[in-house]
């Protein structure tokens, strides 16, 4: 037996008003399913919308993002520091020293019409490349498309938008651009590790106290850690698992192979590479969800120690409190 689909039926399914074929439900978000598929979508949309909204406040809010010797992972690499409003810039952290003058002036003509004065956050020169990874995320599409546009929502639940269903072409092919941005987030963990070992070494003034904000640069560093440099280690070690189980980081390191080099056989090391890689990558949603959560904690942990509303247990502490 043979059967045919309409003219107007798309190979995809019926559109908006059309009579399903084979019994399927059309309206917006109907579904024959008697399980709640609501509840994956709704905590997605919870979870990832209370990031988004943080992120942004603190990307704007452009203070307390250093509590020595704890650099905040939304702003780093610090390109610069920017006195003009936050008197506490550790300049000495930052690529570039304090914000040149002339830059400061042309931010202020740009926002003048603005009715509130934005700061020129720091952050704003480097959430674009973790944003551009994540946002284009292969997991984060299927939890977008669900949460966010509802289309589809589930599987077998009904779309919101039935139009002609175009897949990722058009305006979407933009997520192509995922396997370039994993280039910059690889570069991302090892600024991040950077930052790791930094936080081992607690500036010194030229009194022999650890740096405060406003006290200039450091005369020296002392070696020690904290609690903050666990924090900021297991970032690492979290945002790494996220990055390293990329499905474009693992094409990129056999993925795209047929098989492995016959002279090191399935024993060799890029072989070895490509199966941590796939051990990560079965459990992407889950170091998506945890260096998240993970990466957000960072910071805030270190904007509650620039505020004094946590103290920061740590050997510098201890230290000084002994030599008293
Ligand atoms: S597929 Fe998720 S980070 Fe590349």
């Amino acid at each position: 037996m043979t059967t045919t689909t309409s003219a107007t039926e798309s190979r995809f399914g019926p559109r908006q008003g059309q009579k399903p074929q084979g019994g399927h439900v059309s309206a917006p978000l109907t579904t024959q399913r008697s399980d709640r598929w609501q509840k994956g979508p709704l905590l997605t949309l919870l979870g990832f919308g209370s990031f988004v909204v943080y992120v942004t406040f603190r990307a704007f809010q452009g203070l307390d993002y250093y509590a020595a010797p704890y650099l905040s992972p939304f702003y780093s690499p610090l390109v610069y520091a920017n006195p003009e409003y936050y008197a506490g810039s550790p300049t000495f952290h930052a690529l570039m020293g304090n914000l040149p003058a002339e830059a400061l002036t042309m931010w202020q003509q740009m926002i003048a019409w603005l009715p509130l004065a934005l700061p020129l956050s720091p952050a704003f020169f480097i959430l674009i490349f973790p944003a551009s990874f994540r946002g284009t995320c292969y997991y984060y599409r299927k939890a977008y498309y669900r949460s966010v546009v509802g289309s589809p929502a589930g599987c077998t639940v009904c779309p919101i938008a039935q139009g002609t269903y175009q897949g990722e072409t058009g305006l979407l092919r933009i997520q192509n651009l995922h396997r370039y941005a994993m280039y910059f987030a690889v570069a991302f963990i090892f600024i991040l590790g950077y930052d790791g070992w930094l936080s081992l070494w607690m500036p010194i003034d030229a009194q022999g106290a650890p740096w405060i904000a406003g006290g200039g640069d450091p005369a020296t560093y002392q070696f020690g850690f904290g609690v903050g440099s666990v924090v900021m280690m297991l970032n690492v070690v979290f945002l790494g698992g996220y990055t390293f189980g990329c499905h474009s980081w693992r094409h990129l390191i056999g993925g795209r192979l047929n098989r492995f080099a016959s002279s090191s056989g399935e024993t060799g090391l890029s072989y070895a590479v490509w199966k941590m890689t796939s051990w990560l990558n079965q459990r992407h949603m889950l170091f998506a969800w945890v260096s998240l959560f993970w990466v957000m904690f960072t910071d805030f942990y270190i904007w509650a120690v620039c505020n004094g509303w946590i103290t920061d247990l740590n050997s510098w502490s201890q230290t000084a409190a002994i030599g008293q």
